[in-house]
């Protein structure tokens, strides 16, 4: 009791500065009666006070250090509010694209920007420097060009819209009289992606693409279009033309991110329609514009038989004249199979007349001599005189097709050809 009640009135008179002597004194007094009080020697308490200040000093210490370091975080705070600021700043007018060249330092780097123009930039020190590989996509500051964004998978979107996600839905069944072509492609292009055992097997390496080469209308761009609905491998079509660019570089760069694509969505199939639009004969005397195309044709031949292996990815390219295709593209190694799909014989001709009028309501139509009578047609003429047949119909307001109709379709089709002077140009046939 005694000793709870001294301890108390010690630290009362500890807080009562300057009077610590005479505060002990008293106590000592009144506690005259406690025989442990009296054991308590005068420079314990001296002792004890010390101990007590430097502990009341270390806490002030410490209070003003975490108002300081309080004060201090407001700042970075701040600083970091001000820093996203500019940094959304940086972003938010329209960037300039350009193309890694090589990190200097860790501040510094070498870009190409989009017009050809090589610069030194700094770099966006929150950018992660795993990102900063030679060759990548980066967006620039218009003023300053410095590095501001790194852009992923960057493809040119013409090279991203050619994936085709939804598949045609046009069956090898739909391509009549060309039973012995269809089996050649998908021996070229379908075997190897499925069963690549069996070119191990035999130890020779799958062939890489096929060349379709044949007439107008004769069922090339229609026999890529039944392989792309039956395969389950990513399809990727690209007419010639689209690879055709203005700048110089463009058009090489279109065709590396197309095959960069293919190889990234492997096991993948690329159709190159038309591929005479970037595929032709290499001239000396050329302008500026044929030789980025030559220099497209160029990018074309290296992906295809280059350094870099394709495994998975395979080419079906189409043409109307392969006459004024470039030897390289022609020769084994690049295409090595070239499928002529040729104008239908009397029998195919007869299973494409069967096919486009099994959709028509016919009556009494005699297929073969139909098909005897259009000698020389292509697929699309044939498609086109079932057309014309139904038309005649129509006009005479009957809603099944006879006989009659698809020989005056004929006749039509007929007249139109040697109007044209005997080509099958679409204006001769259809103006
Ligand atoms: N063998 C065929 N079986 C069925 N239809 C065919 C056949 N060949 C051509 N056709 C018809 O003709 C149309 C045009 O054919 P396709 O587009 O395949 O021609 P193409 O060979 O690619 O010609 P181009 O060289 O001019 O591009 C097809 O949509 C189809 O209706
Ligand atoms: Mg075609």
């Amino acid at each position: 009791m005694n000793l709870r009640f001294f301890f108390v009135f010690y630290n009362d008179e500890l807080m009562n500065c300057g009077h610590e002597g005479q505060s002990i004194a008293m106590g000592t007094e009144v506690e005259r009666n406690s025989e442990s009080v009296k054991n308590i020697k005068e420079d314990d308490f001296t002792k004890l006070e010390q101990d007590y200040r430097i502990l009341q000093e270390k806490t002030q210490e410490l209070i003003s250090e975490r108002t300081h370091i309080e004060s201090e975080l407001r700042n970075v705070k701040k600083q970091a509010g001000r820093l996203e600021e500019e940094v959304r700043h940086l972003r938010a007018p329209p960037l300039i694209v350009g193309t890694l060249q090589d990190v200097l330092d860790a501040g510094r780097a070498i870009v190409r920007s989009s017009n050809g123009t090589v610069f030194q930039v700094s770099l966006n020190q929150r950018i992660d420097p795993e990102m900063l590989k030679p060759g990548t996509r980066v967006a620039l500051n218009q003023d300053s060009l410095s590095l501001v964004e790194v852009l992923h998978d960057a493809w040119d979107p013409i090279v991203s819209g050619s994936e085709m996600v939804e598949k045609p839905d046009i069956t090898y069944d739909m391509v009549a009289g060309l039973d012995d072509e269809i089996l050649s492609v998908r021996e070229a292009i379908e075997l190897p992606l499925t069963k690549p055992h069996l070119f191990a097997k035999v130890g020779i390496k799958p062939p890489k693409g096929v060349l379709l080469v044949g007439p107008p209308g004769c069922g090339k761009t229609l026999l890529a279009k039944a392989v792309a609905h039956h395969t389950k491998a990513t399809f990727i079509r690209m007419v010639g033309s689209e690879l055709a660019q203005k700048y110089i570089g463009e058009g090489g760069r279109l065709v590396r991110e197309l095959f960069s694509l293919a190889k990234d969505k492997s096991p993948s199939i690329i159709f190159l329609d038309e591929i005479d639009a970037i595929g032709a004969k290499r001239l000396d005397g050329s302008t500026s514009g044929d030789r980025e195309v030559q220099r497209t044709l160029m990018q074309l031949l290296a992906e295809l038989d280059g350094f870099d292996e394709l495994e998975d990815v395979k080419i079906i390219a189409a043409t109307n004249r392969p006459d004024i295709l470039d030897d390289a593209l022609l020769r084994p190694g690049r295409f090595d199979r070239i499928i002529e799909i040729p104008i239908p014989e009397e029998k195919s001709r007869k299973e494409i007349i069967k096919l486009h009028l099994s959709s028509m309501n016919c009556k009494g139509v005699r297929i073969d001599s139909i098909s005897k009578a259009t000698d020389g047609y292509s697929g699309a003429e044939l498609k086109a005189t079932c057309v014309e047949a139904g038309m005649i119909a129509i006009r005479s307001n009957r809603d099944t097709v006879t006989h009659k109709d698809v020989v005056l379709a004929i006749e039509r089709l007929n007249k139109k050809k040697t109007q044209s002077g005997g080509t099958s140009s679409p204006e001769g046939l259809y103006g």
